[in-house]
This record gives structure tokens, sequence and C-alpha cells, in this order.
């Protein structure tokens, strides 16, 4: 189905920013936003771009109580012939479609997403960063706006779409990717079997932030999150996925447990791996072993994958207040060939020799 979205432009467009290696993470926001109403028996309904503004939201909204929401994370990139490409936008619909069900919220069809998304690109192209590591993060949302105590699915909703010129999610001064430390968590946890650890939703997020801000006390960035039943296996690192490098084999968390986030960025660095003939593995991996691989040198690389963090070596695990080096404590070779390959089939400067980015018709001068 082909959808036209009508357009209000802002009379007052705001200075852009002045410096675009500084941009930060979801701090420069653009001059439009799309919004779009869903009512129980319409559907979802007048799609419309309009100036970015506050919203007004009615005190009693149920979201602000009861957090019925879901947001995505995605980023549109340039390419050196001047134009904008998205990287599976599929993936993330499917992943909203999955969230949906678990939040008892209406679907938001694909086609949905990606045109209005594409609108909104189109509307604010002179906001697309340039310098290198730079792109546009895209921050579709979608809340229960219904106006009720009643702890119960609403049946009104409002879908948002926002952009940021944004820089990396961990920025690096020196050109190489930088390492971070991590704070093993053993004491809260994230998600739960039967709990909502692999739908987007911002509960899962707010949540996490007394163990993030915890780990601060151990000079470490985040948390290295451990199963909620057992407190033995590894799951994710702060907003990420999280990838482990023992010897030869690279093991990621299998997502059937439910409590692992569908990372379209994880997806990708496993199919990545498998073509180049990489030993990848879906499985359950103790903290014992990860600890016990550190401390006979077979532990070769951590990092984490994201559509924000991109790939993040980790260089250090903090474990109880005792530091335990990854390796050398550097980025490691396929987190640095995982980066290269990617990050480059995103931007256009690396052939997509999987099929994965997704060109518009959007020419940004
Ligand atoms: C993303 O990677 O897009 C995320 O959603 C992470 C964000 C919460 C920082």
């Amino acid at each position: 189905m082909k959808y036209t979205y009508p357009v209000t432009r802002t009379t007052h467009p705001k200075p852009k920013p002045a410096d675009e290696n500084n941009l930060g993470f979801g701090k420069y926001f653009t001059d439009h936003m799309f919004i779009m109403d869903y009512d129980e028996g319409q559907g979802w309904h007048d799609g419309r771009i309009v100036p970015y503004a506050p919203i007004e939201l009615d005190p009693a909204s149920c979201v602000l109580h009861y957090a019925q929401m879901m947001f995505e994370g995605m980023k549109a990139y340039l390419r050196p012939d001047g134009k904008l490409q998205l990287f599976r936008p599929d993936m993330n619909a499917k992943r909203m479609a999955n969230t949906a069900y678990r939040m008892a919220m209406p679907v938001l069809p694909e086609d949905i997403l990606i045109s209005a998304t594409e609108a909104l690109l189109r509307e604010d192209k002179d906001w697309m960063p340039k310098a290198p590591g730079t792109s546009m993060y895209i921050r579709p949302f979608i809340f229960g706006n219904e106006i009720s105590f009643s702890a119960m699915a609403a049946a009104h909703y409002t879908f948002i779409i926002i952009l940021a010129a944004t820089g990396a999610y961990y920025a690096s001064t020196s050109g190489k990717l930088g390492t971070s430390r991590i704070y093993v968590q053993d004491k809260y946890i994230r998600s739960a079997q039967g709990g909502t650890g692999f739908a987007k939703v911002g509960g899962n997020y707010g949540g996490a932030m007394r163990a993030s801000e915890d780990a601060k006390a151990f000079h470490c960035k985040d948390v290295l999150w451990l199963d909620a039943k057992e407190h033995k296996y590894v799951e994710e690192i702060g907003t990420s996925n999280a990838f482990f490098r023992i010897n030869d084999e690279v093991i990621t968390a299998p997502l059937d447990t439910g409590t692992i986030l569908p990372g379209v960025t994880r997806d990708s660095v496993i199919q990545l791996l498998k073509e180049w003939g990489v030993k990848v593995s879906e499985r359950r991996l103790s903290f014992e072993e990860v600890l016990a691989a550190a401390k006979d040198g077979s532990l070769k690389e951590i990092f984490a994958s994201g559509t924000a963090a991109v790939i993040s070596p980790i260089g250090c695990l903090n474990y109880q207040g005792v530091d335990y080096p990854v390796a050398d404590g550097e980025c490691g070779e396929i987190a640095n060939k995982l980066y290269h390959d990617l990050y480059g089939m995103q931007t256009g400067v690396v052939e997509d020799y999987m099929g994965w980015t997704y060109p518009l018709d959007i020419t940004v001068e």
C-alpha cells in the first residue's frame, strides 16, 4: 500500500549542531516528528508530520502509570553517493510486532513503519550529519494513551517517530574502537523467563538503571547481566547483546529463554561470522566458564552489539571488586573486523555482500 502523509512545516527551524564531532547520543532532535493515532475499531489512522514539539498528555494517561509502551531503535546512514539508507528495517518491524503481542498493544504494519520513517527523513534530510562515525538515530515509539486508572490494555494509542543526529554511543577518541570496563552484576536481574526481556519496552531499561548506576562505583561503564534463576549464565551487556570469544568459538546467549532482546545487530553478527567460517554458538555460557577462560588466557574477546552501540569491545570485567582483563584489554580482531564490515556496509563504503541495506530515494546535498 502507498502511504502519503500531510506535512505541517515548522516556522521556527532550530539551529543545527555546531560540532558534528560532538553529537553525543540522542541529544540533537530534528525539526519535525511523525505522529499517528490508533483507536479500537478504526485501527491506525491520521499519520502526519508536524513540527517537533512537546506533546500534551493527560496526567491520568495510562502510559504514565502502567508503562504500556514500546520503542524501537534504527539508524539512517549517509552513503558516499549522498543517498540515505536504512539497515534491515524489516527486522525492527518484526520485533515491534512481537513486542506488541507481549504488551497487548496493536501491531503496527511494517509498511507504515518504513513509509513514515522515510517521509520524516525526507523532511529533515538537511539534519543528516556527515562527520565520520555519525548517523541519524531513528526512535519510533508507541504508547497507550487512554485516560483511565484501570490497569488494562488501552483502547487508544499514539505512535511517534523522532530523529536525532547522533555520534557513537560509546565515543572513542583514538580512531580505534575503544574498550569499556564492565561490572558483573550478581545482585539485580534484567529479565526473567516469562517476563519482557525479549521485548523492546521502556520498563526493561528503567528497571536496569540502579544496576548501571552502581557499576560506576567500580569505574565501570555498565553491567554484564546474569540469568534471573540461577545468577549463573551470562546474558546481555548494558542495553546490548553480548558475545564472548573463547579460543576460536564465539558464543552468545540463545533466544529461546525469552530473556534476550533479539537484536538486529546480534543477528547480523551471527550471520557474518557464519559467512566468514568462524564457529559461532548460540548457547548458554556460565560466568564460571568465562572467569576460568579469563584466568587461563583462552578468553580472547568480549564485545557488545546493538544499533546504538554497533560493536563495543570490552577490555576488562570487574567481578566482586576484582578486575579480570580480557586478553590484552584492547579491541580484539573479530570485533574490529565486524565493526569494519558492518558499519562499512551500513554507510555504503563496504559492498553489501549480505543484501541487508535498504537504500532510500533521498539525496542529501
Ligand atoms: C539501540 O541500540 O537502539 C537501543 O535501543 C539502545 C538504547 C536504549 C541506548
